[in-house]
């Protein structure tokens, strides 16, 4: 339930929510440095995207909640390999989150990171990363209310709009188990 009253449920997505999160995450790209993109992507980008996670098993995910005129998609989530070309990352996925403008500070955010948690226990994952640009508090207390901690400062990695941007590298270990003996 979120703080508006209006139910929150997380659901996989669908080609049918490919347009919405590819308007979601074009917002994001034209007007904030939480994606350090310049280029707005189509549909058929976003849909690339969409069936590259279903053929690799992980979760796109969106929150949606009755609107006006039928259910609305509030906004996305999904993992992704961490440094996925080196096989030694096997264990370690990146979580990125968002929620279109007009819907953020309604507990949709924390939905999406909750269940995408619950998804990468379920597939077995070790740790969850989320590299979120160093100003951005809200996606930083986010993470942290959720057990990520910050473990690295990237000075200066990225630029957008004209200004240097730093990285905040944070991380949830998701269990403690140990590894077999002699397994790399
Ligand atoms: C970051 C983002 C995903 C949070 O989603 P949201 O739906 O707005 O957040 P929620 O309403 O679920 O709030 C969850 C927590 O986030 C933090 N938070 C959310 N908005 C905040 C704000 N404006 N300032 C400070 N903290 C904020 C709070 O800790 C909040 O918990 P609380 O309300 O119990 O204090 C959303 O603001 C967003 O999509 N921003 C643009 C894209 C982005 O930055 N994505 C993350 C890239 S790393």
């Amino acid at each position: 339930m979120s703080r508006s009253g209006a139910e929150i449920r997380v659901v996989d997505a669908g080609p049918e929510h490919l347009a919405t999160i590819t308007a979601i995450y074009n917002e994001a790209v034209r007007n904030t440095t939480a994606v350090w993109n310049s280029q707005v992507v189509t549909q058929e980008d976003r849909r690339a995207w969409w069936q590259d996670h279903q053929r690799s098993g992980y979760p796109v995910l969106v929150a949606v909640s009755p609107g006006p005129d039928g259910e609305q998609v509030l906004g996305y989530a999904s993992l992704s390999g961490w440094r996925a070309s080196f096989t030694g990352y096997r264990l370690t996925a990146e979580d990125s989150i968002y929620v279109a403008a007009e819907h953020r500070g309604r507990g949709a955010g924390r939905a999406l990171a909750t269940a995408l948690i619950e998804r990468a226990r379920a597939l077995g994952l070790h740790v969850i990363v989320a590299a979120i640009e160093a100003g951005n508090t809200a996606s930083i207390r986010l993470h942290r209310s959720l057990g990520f901690e910050r473990v690295a400062l990237m000075r200066q990695v990225g630029v957008k709009f004209g200004s240097w941007l730093d990285l905040a590298l944070m991380q949830l270990t998701l269990d403690s188990r140990s590894l077999p003996p002699g397994r790399s």
